[in-house]
């Protein structure tokens, strides 16, 4: 399908530091978007950066931030919009899932998810929304399987998932005037160092092809963004045997 060049735009994204979040920089750098890259592991995107510099020839601004900090939230949106004069992109990216079931679940746990899957996003979209209205722009969320079916094994990283998809399509509703395009995507397994906390993580965990790669969820980003004028509501990205194993 057709999608308008994306060259000469700018995006920031949170989580830029491995996975899903790096990824999507190599293909945004690839189609000529300028990067703000966000996470707290500064040695990484400075790394991250500096490929994509070489590579793809873009500019690009590296905030280290905690998206679970309000303030840091604020002026990393401050700071890639005064280095870009503006913004067209936000992947809001960057989350984690901890623990297990509810009975067994850490208070410490719980609050790591919600302050980074749904706080964090919170933060990014509501100081990014000027600048995305001013440039009718794309707003994009990596969701999840898990915000769509129920999640046994993880009931609150479900509900973090589950929020994401319900203000998405909410702020989609409240911004489509603005000519603002709102996704959500979502991924089932993707190896990447997701799951890591707990001693093994999806990279280590899955098979090289038995899952999604990283690449293929940040070629959904490139589509969603690449739209002329529609709106690519939602994308979910499964593995191909998902309901073999649901
Ligand atoms: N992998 C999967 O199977 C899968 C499936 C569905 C959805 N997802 C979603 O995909 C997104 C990306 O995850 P991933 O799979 O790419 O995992 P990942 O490799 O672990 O990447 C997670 C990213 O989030 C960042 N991050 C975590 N806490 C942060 C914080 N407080 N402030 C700023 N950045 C923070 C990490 O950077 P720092 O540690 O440097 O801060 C890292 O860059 C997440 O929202 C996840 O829920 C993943």
């Amino acid at each position: 399908m057709k999608t308008v060049s994306l060259s000469g735009r700018t995006a920031l994204i949170t989580g830029a530091s491995s996975g899903i979040g790096t990824a999507a920089a190599h293909a945004l750098a690839r189609e000529g978007v300028d990067l703000t890259l966000a996470a707290r592991r500064e040695e990484q995107l400075d790394t991250i950066a500096a490929e994509v510099e070489s590579e793809h020839g873009v500019e690009t601004l590296v905030v280290p931030t905690d998206v679970r900090d309000e303030d840091a939230v604020e002026s990393m949106v401050d700071k890639a919009t005064d280095q870009f004069d503006g913004l067209d992109i936000l992947l809001n990216n960057a989350g984690l899932g901890r623990g297990g079931e509810v009975e067994s679940l850490s208070t410490e746990d719980y609050r790591l998810m919600q302050e980074t899957n749904v706080d964090g996003m919170f933060f990014a979209t509501r100081a990014a929304l000027p600048h995305l209205k001013e440039s009718r722009g794309n707003l994009l969320f990596i969701g999840s399987f898990a915000g769509q079916y129920p999640r046994p094994s993880n009931p609150v990283y479900a509900a973090t998932k589950w929020w994401t998809r319900g203000f998405a399509h909410s702020v989609e509703a409240s911004v489509g005037d603005d000519g603002v395009a709102v996704t959500v995507i979502n991924p089932t397994e993707v190896r990447t160092e997701f799951g890591s906390a707990s001693g093994e993580s999806f990279e280590e965990r899955f098979e090289e092809n038995e899952v999604s790669e990283p690449e293929e969820i940040a070629e959904a980003v490139v589509f969603a963004a690449g739209q002329r004028n529609s709106t690519v509501s939602e994308l979910d990205l499964y593995r191909r045997d998902k309901f073999a194993h649901f």
